[in-house]
Formats: C-alpha cells, structure tokens, sequence
C-alpha cells in the first residue's frame, strides 16, 4: 500500500492505495481552520487526525505530500515556526510584489517583469513566497530577523512526518520550489537551481536555509515521525501532484473548474512569461507546468442560480434548454475582478438583452459560456507558452455540472474528458509514493479510473462575441 496526502487551505486528506493498480484502499480527512494565515501546528494536527480515520500508516509502504503552494513557513535556528504561515490567498504582499518588479527593472515596470520571468520563469504576484518574504522584512523586522530556514506547507510537513528537528534536513520536490520565486525551475539542465541573490532582495540576506531540491522519484526519509516505516517521497505542489494523477503529459491540459479556475498543461521546455499570464512552474515528472488562473469560475455560476431561485440542477436544466449562443446573450463574469486578463477593478455584465432573449435559460446559458470563455482566454494565455494542445481533462467541483460539460466542447472547440471525481492532488501525491517504491524514470502506469468523453459541435460565435463584450468591460467605481 502507499498512501498520498493532501495539505490544503481547507483541511487534510489522506489517500490509501494499492501500490501496484492504484485501487483504493481507504480514505481520511480532517479539517483546519482556514483563511490565510495559519499556524502550522494546525495542519500537523489535522495530519495526524486524518491519517487516523484513514486506519494510519502501518501498513503503508511509502507516502508522499501534495500541498498547497506558496505557503511562507519560517522557520529559526531551533526548527520553530516563527509565525503563522502567510499563505498563496494572502494578498497583504501586493505591494511587496511591486516593489519587487520594478527594482529589478531599475524602475521600468516591463523590464522588471521581463527579468523575473527570465530569471525563476514567474513574475511575482502577492500569491509568490518571495513576495511575502519582503513583506516580512518590512512588516515585521523582528520575525524576519530570526528566520534561519524556509520551507513551503509539503516541505515542512514532509520534515516533520520524517521526525525532522534539524532544519539542515528539509527537503522539497522541483514543482513546489518552482512556485517560490527564487527557484530557477530550468536551470542545471532541468534540475533546477535556488537563486539565493533575489532571495537576498526580498529578505535582505542569504544566510537561510533552503530545503534540498529532491529529484521526482527520491526518497525523503522515513515517516518515524508518524510512527511508521513508510518511505517518504519527496512530495509536490497540490497542481503538479493533480498533474500526476491525471497522467498529464506533453501537450495535456487540465482546466480546473472550481471557486477560482485553473488551466495547467504538461509540457517539455521552460516557460518565461513577461506578460506574468502565464506562471513558469515546474511538474512532478522533470517537465513543466505553465498555469494560469482565472478568478471566476463556479461561484459566478452559484450566483446567477441564487439570482433566478434555482440550485445547481436547476441552473443546469435552464442553461441546456436554451440553444448555443443563448439568443445573443453574451455573460462576462469578472464579479471577483479578473485576473485573466489582467484586470483586478473589472466589473461583470450581461451584454446584448433584448426583449427576445432575456429568458431565465438564456441568462443560465449565458452564465455558463462566459465562465468557459474566461477558461478559454486561459487556455489562449498557456498556448502563447508553445502548448499544443493534445487533450483537455474538466475537473474540479463544477466539472459535476451536467451543463458544464456539455457546454463545454462547444465553447473550446474540441472534445473535454471528465475523468470520474477523485481526491486528485492526494492521488497524484499516492501515485508518487508508488514511483519511490517502484523506481525507474516514469510513474508506475496505474488502472485508469473511467472517464467520460464529451464532444459537440462548435459554436465559434460564442467566443467571437464573448472578445468584443470582454472589451466593454467596466472597472468598479
Ligand atoms: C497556484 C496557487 C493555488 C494554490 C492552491 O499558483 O496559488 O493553486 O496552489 O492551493
């Protein structure tokens, strides 16, 4: 059995699974309290509870750590943390991050840019460690004075399930550290290499200790500090490990449909986006994995179905009553502002009402096409990084969404697979664990879970008036 675990903002999930197929075994999860900043402590607690209620680890043969990425654990000479954990949906550092691009461009804000996406593949957002590192430097002197170690929510749990006290025996996988903005995914041939001079700009010194890079298949140590023989991967960030478990390779993208929507793609060279769309991180398997974010996604669906009385069912049903284009009604739904494309003050609208369309299902069906077509303009943004796109896996919450997925193909203009729900960034971490054991240069294949392939015929109208009624968009006043 090998086990996979999943850190993240909400709680902590534990994945037991057969080494050889993948078949599960059994499953455990506990709660943390939330927000963005916690203490670590907090989520070794709910470790513990979760591998508990998953019948523990003694049984286990490895496991490895998937989690959230960006999380700022600080860590002093003794292996204390100094402070709650800043973690990637704090945007206190905002400033921070600005400060950041333009210094490095010597006050021309592109240059800046430019630099930081050719130096670690990324262009510091509030979301970076790094960024959080000038924070601290600022905000809080007499932390940032103590900090003698640095280590990411999976390194730091990874330490402590190793039994780890010393700090010179962190560790962490090339996918996490790619996140971190001092962290050059591509260098040393692909292994990677830490850039202790731009940390030295966020933090003002270099004499901290970084966790060691571990290559995807190496070993951490031994889970003693669980109590357990298990054999420790070196784990991953939770979107290179749900890459893992979606067996993504070159050319495939998987287009999470959640709260906020994420599209991420395998593929084989080093990605440097000075327009920072687009973030240069790495994958689980030696490869890379570009990724961008939108920030309206299921909770834009959520509310137009609270707006027209419906739940999530009913939004469906309404949305597949209406016909492709939904009469001319055409949703942006930057509610939460927008992130791709770039634009935090924009505002949200329906476009083109007439007496004609204005129907609860066009309203539905327009709600849907606009999410998609925001997703698309992510997609686009990854494409720009040399993807050529060989599939599309939906995931996420709103991927149940019937409406969803047949709507979908339609918007893309290809087919989408929705592979069955699953625990995927424990998954992937469980899958990892497997190749530790298994070794060799590739994950073991493991029996593919069903999957449904949806296909429709395309409707490029849809985006065509999506672009024009995008460029209407209002900032918030
Ligand atoms: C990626 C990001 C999020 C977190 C969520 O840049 O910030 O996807 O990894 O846990």
């Amino acid at each position: 059995l090998v086990a996979g675990i999943d850190s993240s903002t909400q709680s902590v999930k534990v994945v037991v699974r057969q080494a050889g197929t993948g078949a599960l075994a059994r499953f455990g999860q506990a709660p943390h309290p939330d927000g963005t900043e916690v203490d670590p402590a907090a989520w070794w607690d709910a470790l513990g509870a979760a591998i508990g209620i998953a019948g523990g680890l003694d049984d286990v043969a490895a496991v490895a750590v998937g989690g959230q990425q960006h999380g700022m654990v600080a860590l002093d000479a003794a292996g204390e943390v100094i402070r709650p954990a800043l973690l990637w949906n704090d945007t206190r550092s905002a400033a921070a991050a600005e400060d950041l691009i333009d210094e490095l461009g010597d006050g021309d804000r592109a240059a800046g840019a430019a630099a930081w996406a050719s130096a670690v593949g990324t262009v510091p957002v509030a979301s970076l460690t790094i960024t959080k590192l000038r924070w601290l430097r600022d905000a809080e002197p007499e932390h940032a004075a103590r900090v003698a170690a640095l280590a990411l929510p999976h390194d730091w749990l990874t330490w402590k399930l190793s039994g780890g006290t010393d700090v010179e025996e962190l560790t962490t996988d090339r996918s996490d550290a790619s996140g971190t903005g001092y962290f050059d995914a591509s260098a040393d041939g692909g292994a990677g290499a830490y850039r202790p001079d731009l940390l030295a700009r966020a933090l003002g010194r270099d004499d901290v200790v970084l966790p060691r890079v571990l290559a995807p298949a190496e070993r951490a140590g031994t889970a003693e500090g669980a109590s357990s023989p298990a054999v420790l991967g070196p784990g991953a960030g939770d979107n290179a490990a749900a890459a893992l478990a979606l067996g993504l390779g070159p050319g495939d993208v998987a287009l999470s449909v959640g709260t906020s929507g994420v599209v991420s793609a395998v593929v084989d060279h080093p990605v440097a986006d000075p327009t920072g769309l687009v973030a240069g991180f790495a994958d689980a398997t030696g490869r890379y994995l570009p990724l961008a974010v939108t920030l309206n996604a299921s909770q834009v669906l959520d509310r137009v179905a609270g707006l027209l009385g419906v739940d999530h069912g009913g939004l469906a049903e309404l949305a597949l009553a209406a016909s492709p284009g939904a009469g001319g009604l055409v949703c942006v739904p930057y509610l939460a502002g927008e992130r791709t494309p770039n634009k935090p003050l924009a505002t949200g609208a329906f476009h083109g009402l007439t007496l004609g369309n204005a129907t609860r299902e066009n309203l539905a069906r327009a709600a849907f096409e606009g999410v998609l077509c925001s997703l698309a303009d992510g997609l686009d943004a990854v494409r720009t990084q040399g993807l050529d796109v060989a599939s599309i896996q939906l995931v996420g919450g709103a991927a149940r969404s019937r409406a969803l997925t047949a709507i979908a193909p339609t918007v893309l203009g290809r087919p989408v697979v929705v592979p069955q729900p699953s625990e995927f960034v424990a998954d992937g971490a469980a899958r990892q664990a497997a190749w530790v054991l298994a070794g060799g240069e590739a994950p073991p294949e493991w029996t593919a879970s069903r999957s449904r392939t949806y296909e429709a015929a395309q409707a490029p109208e849809v985006r065509e008036r999506y672009a024009r009624a995008r460029e209407l968009t209002v900032e918030r006043s």
